[in-house]
Order: C-alpha cells, then structure tokens, then sequence
C-alpha cells in the first residue's frame, strides 16, 4: 500500500465514508448518515412491537408503550412497565409520576424530549402487577436492541425492578443498597434510582433522587 492509500484506508476507518475531488478536496461524513439509519432502524423496531403478541399481557392491553425521546441522547431512563395512563395514552411516564419526572427534568433545565423514555416490557400488566420473568424474558431484547440503536452513555433505572433486570441482580436486592453507584456495563454506565412513584409516597426520597438525576445528567455531559 502506498502513502495514499494508507492514508484513505484511514480516513474511512474513522469514518469517512466518499472522497471527491473536485478542484479542492472534498471528505465526506457518514457518521450522520449512519446515525439517521439507526433512528430509522428504531422507527421499524417500532412498528415491529407495536403488533407484538409474544407474551400475555398482549390480551389485557390498550395500547404498546414502545418507549419515546431523542433517539441521539446520552441519557436513557428505563422505568418498570406502563401504567394505566401510560397503557391509554400509549407513552411512557404520562401519569402522576411521569410528571413528577418531567418536573425533575425541568429542575435541572432539561426539557423531556431530550431525553429517551422507556420501560422494561412494553404492556401494562393487569391490574398493575409486577411483570413476571416469562413476560420480561419475551419483551427484554426490544429494549436491548433500543439500547444499541440509541447508543446511551448513561442509562438511569427507575426503581428496583428495572435496575435488577438491568444488572441482572438477585431478586430481592434492595434499591437503597445500590441507588446512587455507577454500574459500567459495555460502553454505558448504569444508575439506579427510586421509581417516581415511590417518591409520591416518600417525599424524603426526593433528595436522593434529586442527586443521582443530576449524576447521571453529569455523565452524560448534559449539565
Ligand atoms: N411507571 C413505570 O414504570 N413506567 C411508566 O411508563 C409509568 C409508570
Ligand atoms: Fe410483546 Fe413485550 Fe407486549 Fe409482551 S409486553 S406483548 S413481549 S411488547
């Protein structure tokens, strides 16, 4: 390989896709066009589950909540299941305490469309109920997959059950052991926190939350 070559071979290794020359010369980015094909991919995973039927909780549903945001953030939150707000509306964290969520976001300046919101499974379990592993199993690797098209440098867990799932820890690990730490999986760091839910009950958990919002925001370069 001659100089040249060596140097388009690593022009196209970090990126660059086409090279005209054209009196100057002209580089061109694909690093945007691959982004735009990955927002595309999650629009067709979209239409995908919005039909899904693999698990049970296809009956009793109103609408899939497939999970809703900037597809390019840095920062992730994955909450349990849908409620019933969330299960009329189709989207995530509409009820009381998605807006207690959306509140804490505008704390810190940070309008909610920045962000990506999604849950653990895509149906509301009847009657609220948690989720049960066969039903986590079925819905998990749509939200992998969602994991890898957004590409997130932080993922918050909204409550217990969605840092257990995520972390894949014991059943009974108490969220106020693991609130607040940095997990580093892949290529993203994990943070637990309490569900907004809880913090309708427990106003003193606001602090708490208040702070691993803002750590996370931190990590992923949004504050
Ligand atoms: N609780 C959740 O875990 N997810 C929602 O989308 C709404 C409430
Ligand atoms: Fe499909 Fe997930 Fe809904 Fe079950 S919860 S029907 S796996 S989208």
């Amino acid at each position: 390989m001659n100089k040249l070559q060596q140097f388009l071979k690593f022009l196209n290794e970090i990126g660059f896709e086409e090279i005209k020359i054209e009196g100057d010369l002209m580089v061109k980015e694909h690093h945007a066009e691959e982004k735009k094909d990955k927002t595309t991919e999650l629009e067709i995973l979209k239409e995908k589950v919005l039909k899904c039927e693999k698990c049970r909780l296809a009956e009793t549903r109103n609408n899939v909540v497939f999970g809703e945001g900037n597809p390019r953030t840095n920062l992730m939150f994955i909450g349990e299941a849908p409620g019933e707000q969330e299960d009329l509306q189709g989207r995530p964290f509409v009820g009381r305490a998605g807006q207690l969520l959306t509140r804490f976001l505008n704390l810190f300046g940070i309008e909610r469309e920045r962000v990506y919101i999604t849950n653990i499974v895509k149906c509301r379990p009847p009657g609220n109920r948690n989720p049960q592993p066969d039903e986590i199993k079925a819905c998990y690797p749509y939200l992998e997959k969602q994991i890898e098209l957004i590409e997130p440098r932080v993922i918050l867990c909204l409550g217990a059950f969605a840092a257990r799932t995520v972390l894949n820890l014991p059943e009974k690990t108490p969220i106020s052991k693991i609130r607040g730490r940095e997990f580093k999986i892949k290529n993203y760091s994990v943070i637990p926190t309490f569900h907004p839910a809880y913090l309708l009950r427990n106003r003193r958990g606001e602090t708490d939350f208040q702070k691993d919002l803002e750590l996370a925001l931190r990590i992923a370069g949004m504050l």
